[in-house]
Parts: structure tokens; sequence; C-alpha cells
């Protein structure tokens, strides 16, 4: 692999993981023995918090944020990159706990930014993108989801709710956090949003998603209610801009 982009530090959020943190920790620590990684907990019923501490208590790679309550994949995110700027982290990956995005991938995602992306996207609607024992109904939701972002706000992204990604420190810092209000997986697209409208560079590597084996998604008619209405009126605020950029 080409140098590494600086210090990194791979963010996993989980909620009710207990099986599976070990077994990505493991696989994380393996694709990538200099990065850190940080477990961002929202006190999961299931003792996964728990599990997390005797991980980090065992290797000084790991990290744990324990958080009050279940308040969102977005939530935990920006509480996480909070925690990883403060600590001078100059890469910040984005990973599911379950094993859809696969650890031996995260390399590719990398060198992406070594190339000069500011934001490298998992994803899995380019070429050579793939995603493996997912139900129809979970295909359908992702790619008509992409479809209304892309009418909707114009992105150049086929993958805009991706959970499998890499940004610079710098890429956060410039787009801001403090406003940033989505707390579910609409979260994705909103920071995607804020990427490309501050004029930096995307850069889509096409990954294989594997669906879970062990627990269940967290996925929710609340989740996908809040990236409708969010989704809408970003495209709603946002179209004079784009009307105005296409006159020119
Ligand atoms: N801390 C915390 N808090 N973690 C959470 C929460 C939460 O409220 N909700 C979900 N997670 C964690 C899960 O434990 C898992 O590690 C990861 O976030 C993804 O959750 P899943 O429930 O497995 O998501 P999915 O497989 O249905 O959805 C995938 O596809 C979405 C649409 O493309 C993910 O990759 C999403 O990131 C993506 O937006
Ligand atoms: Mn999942």
């Amino acid at each position: 692999m080409e140098q590494m982009p600086g210090r990194v530090l791979v963010v996993v959020p989980t909620y009710n993981e207990r099986e599976n943190l070990p077994l990505i920790a493991a696989r994380v620590r393996a694709a990538l023995p200099e990065a850190h990684l940080l477990v961002a907990d929202d006190s999961s019923p299931d003792g996964t918090g728990q599990i997390a501490d005797e991980l980090a208590a065992a290797d000084d790679h790991i990290h744990v944020l324990h958080r009050p309550g279940k308040q969102g994949l977005g939530a935990a995110y920006i509480d996480a990159f909070r925690w990883a700027m403060h600590e001078g982290y100059e890469v910040l990956v984005e990973m599911d706990a379950d094993g859809s995005h696969q650890p031996e991938e995260l390399p590719k995602l990398l060198e992406a930014l070594g190339e000069g992306a500011d934001l490298a996207i998992g994803s899995r609607w380019v070429p050579g993108g793939k995603v493996v024992n997912w139900p129809a109904s979970r295909e359908f939701l992702s790619r008509g989801a992409n479809v209304y972002v892309r009418l909707m706000l114009g992105l150049p992204v086929r993958d805009a709710t991706a959970g499998f990604r890499a940004y610079r420190a710098a890429t956060l810092e410039k787009i801001g956090l403090s406003d940033v209000e989505s707390q579910g997986y609409c979260f994705q697209v909103d920071l995607t949003l804020r990427t490309a409208r501050n004029g930096l560079r995307i850069a889509e590597v096409p990954i294989t998603f594997v669906e879970r084996t062990i627990g269940h998604s967290k996925m929710s008619r609340k989740i996908i209610t809040e990236a409708l209405w969010r989704v809408t009126v970003w495209g709603v605020t946002g179209l004079p801009a784009r009307l105005r950029r296409q006159r020119h």
C-alpha cells in the first residue's frame, strides 16, 4: 500500500453487537495494524460496551466511547468525530460493526485519500460494487433512496447513504459539525452534501457489502421517515442555488 495519509482512526458505532464486535475488531487490527479503533456504544442492553472495554484493556490501539443511550447513528458519529479531532487523528473512517463492511477493503479507501480525495466512499452502486445476501426489499430501498437523493440534491454520487467511508479530519473541520441535526442514517447523506457543497473532492471506491449473519439491523420506519423529510427540505432549500449554478 502507498503511504498512509496520516494517523487513522476507524470508528465503529455499536448497538447490541456483542457477538460481532470482537470479530470485527480483530479484522480491523489485522487489516490496518497501525490504525486505532474507537467503539462508540450507546449503552447497548446486551453488554456490547463491556466487551468493548475488555478489548480496549487488552490493546492500546482500541478505545471506547460510552454514550448514555440510543440516540442514533448520526449522533454517535458526531461524538466520536469530536473525540477524534481532539485527539489529533488525521483520517476518520466510518464502519459498521456487523461485518457488512469488510475491513480487508480499508486500504483501498485510504488509498483514495492518498490520491487526493477529501472523502472516500465505499460504494455499492458503482461498477465493481456489490451486495451479497441483501433481501430484495433492502436493495430496492437503498437504490430508491439514492435515486431520490440524486434527483433532489444533484449530488454526483451513486451511494450517498453508504456507511463505509474515510474522511480527512480537515474535511470535517471545513464542513463543520456543530449544526448537524441528522440522527439516523440520513447523517450519511447530510455529510456527503456538506462535503460536495464545500467544493471538496469525493471519490467512490467499489466495495462488496455483505449482509450480516449475526444480530439484527437497526433500520426502522423512523429512520426512513427522517431521511425522507430531511432530504426533501435540503432539496427545496438548495434549489435556488442549484438553478443559479446551472444558468452560469
Ligand atoms: N452507537 C449507535 N447508536 N450505533 C448504532 C445505532 C445507534 O443508534 N444504530 C445503529 N448502530 C450501529 C449498528 O450497531 C451497526 O454497527 C451500524 O450502526 C449499522 O447499523 P445496521 O442496523 O447494521 O445498519 P443497516 O445494515 O441496516 O444499514 C446499512 O446501510 C445503510 C443504508 O445504506 C449501514 O451501512 C448504514 O450505515 C447505511 O446508511
Ligand atoms: Mn448492517
